[in-house]
């Protein structure tokens, strides 16, 4: 892991590599004003060929030459930073270096709010690799990063961010894991090395306790698979908690699409499909870590989406956890099957909020594209998301939820059907969940697009993202300070 300390002077101290921000303009803070002046005149026209201008996305590395740093990196960080501009900056920068064991930076003295904190998230996820599966041994990463003429609070605060970074490469990790190397049962397992060392409370059920439970939608999806379904419950208690939140991911470690098959193309990146349950895993390591003052249930149903022998068929009829009928039109909409029941379980519990995230429809890249959730549920619960997504870096959209397409889901032989038309896909699959949250503030994440990315962008890397980890993590924060806006979660002010 890397370690993050405070330097004094760039003049006075030694690294592989110095990261230096540059507003629009080629504006430097003063550590990059003492880094150009003193790698000399050259440098400017250097820049220039380089169409560097400090822009966003801009990068430009130069040789240290005479300075204690090897290499310079100039990163753009755009007119006026806020913290996501200065997270993107040092991914950028932390990707120009992977191999200087050690680095200096001062991107923390960017004046954006966060921003020492933005830096350890952006460098330490900018170096994210997934490499398990390669037979060549991994090259070593920065080891030592330091922040340049940083004080007590920048370093804690940059110890925070790793904390949060290392939470979201676990949900990268369970991501980009193929789903031969993550059944049911090894996610459950994963999960409980994790809840244990964190010291939180986890419940794991196996098939037989989640037929005995009523679990319905999640045995329903798991009867083609070979691996059997696993439902996991994770808590974090701690005795001063402020509120208690909800969250729950959905887990298909595989969708297939059931006998509802998918084409081939559309499978290849369906190992993806328990992102939900990633983000979940990863946030609740960070909000132990953290030691966040308020009450956190993580539930993950867990299951691969196959098409064997005994797999359930178009036409049949489930029971969820809450008594409600769902008719399986489409074994492909298996993701609104086991949120059914992991809702319903969370509702028992009486938390003040419930948040989903679930790779849950394509229809919602279609309508939003690869980078942004869509968001929906109740107005507290959507509105305090907003703000700590917001505030995360993390990008999402509130879609509706309108009553009188609800309809659009009425079955001929249950409550309810799990398809709609095809138009408004995102929403029919939303307002099936909305059946089973009762009366608790709800907000439903669709992270279909941004689970996964498609080329590596500043501190995103190509494959799983862990988009949803900072989010959550904000979230339960806001409620841990009294700030998340619906009154329950003001309970115990
Ligand atoms: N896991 C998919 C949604 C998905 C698609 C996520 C592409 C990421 C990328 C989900 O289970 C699914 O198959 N949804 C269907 C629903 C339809 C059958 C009503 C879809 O979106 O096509
Ligand atoms: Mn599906
Ligand atoms: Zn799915």
């Amino acid at each position: 892991m890397i370690e993050i300390v405070a330097g004094g002077a760039a003049a006075e101290g030694a690294a592989d590599a110095l990261i230096v921000g540059s507003l629009q303009g080629r504006a430097f803070d003063p550590v990059g004003e003492w880094a150009a002046g003193a790698l000399g005149d050259w440098l400017g026209g250097y820049l220039d060929d380089a169409d560097f201008q400090g822009k966003p996305g801009q990068v430009v590395s130069v040789p240290g030459g005479d300075l204690p740093y090897r290499t310079v990196v100039f990163v753009g960080m755009g007119e006026s930073p806020d913290a996501e501009d200065v997270r993107q900056a040092a991914g950028l920068g932390a990707r120009a270096v992977t191999r200087a064991a050690s680095v200096a930076t001062s991107l923390h003295g960017a004046g954006a709010d966060g921003a020492a904190r933005a830096v350890a998230e952006g460098f330490l996820l900018g170096q994210y690799r997934f490499d398990r599966h390669r037979s060549e041994p991994k090259p070593a990463l920065t080891e030592t990063l330091t922040l340049l003429g940083a004080g007590d609070g920048d370093v804690e605060a940059a110890r925070l961010g790793a904390l949060v970074a290392e939470g979201v490469a676990m949900a990268r990790d369970l991501v980009n894991e193929s789903a031969m190397y993550k059944p049911p049962v090894e996610m459950a397992r994963i999960a409980t090395e994790m809840a244990e060392a964190a010291g939180m409370r986890i419940e794991v059920w196996d098939e037989g306790r989640i037929e005995a439970e009523g679990l319905g939608g999640l045995r329903g999806v798991s009867l083609g698979a070979a691996n059997p379904p696993r439902l996991v419950q994770i808590w974090h208690e701690p005795e001063d908690a402020r509120g208690f939140l909800a969250i729950v991911g959905k887990g298909i470690v595989f969708d297939s699409g059931g006998l509802s098959i998918k084409p081939a193309a559309s499978m290849e990146t369906m190992k993806t499909d328990m992102a939900g349950a990633a983000a979940v895993f990863g946030a609740m390591r960070v909000i132990a870590g953290l030691g966040l003052p308020v009450k956190v249930l993580g539930i993950t149903p867990l299951t691969e989406n196959m098409t064997g022998g005994a797999a359930q068929r178009p036409g049949d009829v489930l029971t969820a956890r809450n008594g409600k009928t769902i008719e399986v039109l489409n074994t492909d909409a298996e993701g609104r099957l086991v949120l059914a029941d992991g809702l319903s379980l969370a509702v028992e519990q009486g938390p003040d909020m419930i948040l989903d995230l679930a790779t849950l429809t394509g229809a919602c890249m279609i309508a939003l594209g690869d980078k942004i959730a869509g968001l929906f549920g109740t107005a507290d619960a959507t509105e305090a998301v907003q703000r700590a997504a917001e505030a995360a870096g993390e990008r999402v959209w509130q879609m509706p939820l309108p009553a009188d397409y609800r309809k659009k889901i009425d079955s001929d032989v249950a409550d309810m059907k799990n398809t709609g038309p095809r138009y408004g896909g995102a929403i029919n699959a939303a307002l099936l969940l909305q059946e089973f949250v009762g009366d608790v503030p709800w907000a439903h994440l669709d992270i279909a697009g941004p689970a996964r990315a498609s080329d590596a962008e500043h501190y995103v890397q190509k494959g799983g993202t862990g988009f949803g980890v900072r989010t959550i993590v904000a979230l339960a924060s806001a409620i841990a300070e009294g700030r998340a806006g619906t009154a329950s979660g003001n309970a115990a002010d």
